[in-house]
């Protein structure tokens, strides 16, 4: 049985971290789309660009080429960006593009494609409400704003990625700003998501709350 999984919820709430563990313990296809996000903000600073400036950025949707490789690796127009998305720079810039509903239906097609292989969990804003809507399982994965800082903040340094803790911070509040208040597919729950606190669960913990959730929903649908 194909199985299609959306996990949704704001910045740093560690939905792409459980989402590719449940992936590859059930053997899904993983889709980031943030990385999408990102990948066009930083092509957009990469031109020079104000992410600010709807216009001009939305020019370059004819120019942009965004993969997503199994392995986790992120090309646009061919270049490895893997790294290169996870920067402060462009976090800070992609919720300006992320608003931007062209780029939004752009990028939605091309998830809207990925999805159709196999068993797959896509991570994202808005894939319960607006990509997936018919998806299989919904989850609305959260965590307290400091919690959240303090992941990334961990997870940049881990990374080798210069930050501090005060700009991280700022960062998560303000994106949870900018991506829940935007016309177009903002960051909500789904009416019919299952909403998931992760503030004082370990990884291991969420993995496996999702798993669960994930065979309660197969096995009533045999
Ligand atoms: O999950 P992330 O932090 O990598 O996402 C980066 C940004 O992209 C986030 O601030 C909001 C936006 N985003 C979105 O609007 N819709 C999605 N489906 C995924 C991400």
């Amino acid at each position: 049985m194909r199985v299609v999984v959306a996990i949704d919820g704001p910045a740093a709430a560690g939905k792409s971290t459980v989402a590719k563990l449940v992936a590859k313990q059930l053997g899904y296809t993983y889709i980031d789309t943030g990385a999408m996000y990102r990948a066009f903000t930083w092509y957009c600073m990469e031109k020079g660009l104000d992410c600010q400036n709807h216009d001009e950025c939305i020019k370059l949707i004819d120019e942009v080429t965004i993969k997503l490789k199994a392995d986790g690796t992120v090309l646009c127009n061919d270049i490895d960006i893997t790294r290169a998305i996870r920067e402060p720079r462009v976090s800070s810039n992609v919720s300006y593009i992320a608003s931007y509903k062209e780029i939004r239906l752009f990028l939605v097609d091309q998830q809207r494609l990925m999805a159709k292989e196999g068993s797959v969990i896509m991570d994202g804003r808005d894939i319960g409400t607006y990509v997936l809507p018919d998806a299989d399982v919904k989850i609305f994965q959260i965590a307290s704003v400091e919690t959240r800082a303090i992941r990334r903040y961990d997870e940049n340094i881990s990374k080798g990625i210069p930050c501090t803790l005060d700009e991280i911070r700022e960062d998560v509040r303000k994106r949870d700003y900018i991506d829940s208040h935007r016309d177009f597919a903002p960051l909500k729950c789904a009416e019919d998501a299952i909403t998931l606190d992760t503030s004082d669960m370990s990884i291991e913990e969420v993995v496996n709350a999702i798993i669960d959730i994930i065979n309660k929903k197969i096995s009533e649908k045999k």
